[in-house]
């Protein structure tokens, strides 16, 4: 039995898609088991961009690469990997991932994921990933949480899969997520507060004047740590979520990548009514200049990302 239904992907990506899920029904197997599968959070090492990595993380690298060999997939790009590999000289698919995404939380039983972008490949390796974001034929996050929950865009709508564990297939819930256009939440890592920009300051000032201020209503505070379950969170009751540049060194672009985390977020995003911007330009009007680079990251519901794009004048 396949792990998704094929008829819900397109033909060229069906390979591909299948890998996804079927690996990411696996993993979320081994995520279940805690500490029973092993040390999952112990460091094992670095990745390019300084990073530590953990046990979880490079068994989700592998686990992603392994499956993908076959399906189409010509170069596979990673978080946790320098280079981009060349997985299938005869594939015309270029898929970039962070494999595990939200590290910190691997001990500690919250929500992690595994996000990825797929492009046609196109004028060479590193080329196809340094390409417009709105170049991406698909994106999508595995969500392993109280559910394992495949969100999925083909640029036709973003649509909700949810892991039935009984059978290992991914089974349509959702078939046109729709994000709210108001939110009653924000997220934000309130703790380098003493390093955002002015813009950055003054709307979370708003949000804490609550219906006291100019926004008229009050808002609540949310920070998991994993981008993937803020992220699924507003996409289901709406919000905003902040990883903003700040003033802390190696922070000028704030944290999050673009291939494989802000471009395919942001496409997941818009297609499912919200918006996503870097503070000035919609993400899916840019274009990575380097696979690790890290970009300014502001999303969510419409009428509070506009007042974010404002505030940064
Ligand atoms: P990763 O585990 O892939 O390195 O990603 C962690 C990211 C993201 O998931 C989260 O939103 C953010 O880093 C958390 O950053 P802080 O530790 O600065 O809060
Ligand atoms: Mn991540
Ligand atoms: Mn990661």
């Amino acid at each position: 039995m396949p792990a998704i239904d094929p008829a819900l992907i397109p033909e060229n990506l069906r390979p591909a898609i299948e890998a996804m899920c079927a690996t990411g029904a696996k993993l979320s197997r081994v995520i279940a088991r805690g500490p029973l599968a092993g040390a999952l959070g112990a460091g094992v090492g670095e990745n390019s961009d300084g990073d530590q990595q953990k046990a979880l993380d490079v068994m989700a690298d592998e686990m992603f690469e392994a499956a993908l060999r076959g399906t189409g997939v010509k170069y596979y790009a990673s978080e946790e990997q320098e280079d981009v590999l060349t997985i299938d000289e005869g594939g015309t698919l270029a898929l970039a991932t962070d494999p595990l995404d939200g590290s910190s939380n691997i001990d500690v039983n919250v929500t992690i994921g595994t996000i990825f972008s797929i492009f046609e490949a196109a004028g060479g390796a590193q080329a196809s990933f340094l390409r417009p974001a709105s170049d991406q034929i698909c994106a999508g996050y595995i969500a392993y949480g109280p559910q394992t929950l495949l969100a999925v865009t083909f640029g036709a709508g973003t649509m909700l899969f949810v892991l039935d564990p009984e059978t290992g297939a991914f089974v349509l819930a959702d078939k046109a997520m729709d994000l709210p256009a108001a939110a009653k939440e924000f997220s934000i890592n309130a703790s380098n507060r003493r390093h955002w920009t002015q813009p950055v300051l003054a709307y979370v000032e708003e949000n804490e004047t609550g219906k006291d201020g100019r926004k008229g209503k009050d808002m609540n505070f949310r920070w998991v740590g994993s981008l993937v379950a803020e992220t699924h969170r507003i996409l289901t009751r709406g919000g905003t979520f902040l990883y903003p540049s700040d003033a802390r060194k190696g922070y000028e672009n704030g944290r999050l990548r673009m291939v494989y985390e802000v471009a395919p977020m942001a496409f997941l995003v818009e297609q499912a009514g919200g918006k996503a911007t870097d503070g000035v330009a919609p993400i899916m009007s840019l274009t990575a200049e380097e696979l690790h680079e890290r970009r300014p990251f502001v999303f969510g519901s419409a009428e509070e990302v506009d007042r974010i794009a404002a505030l940064h004048g």
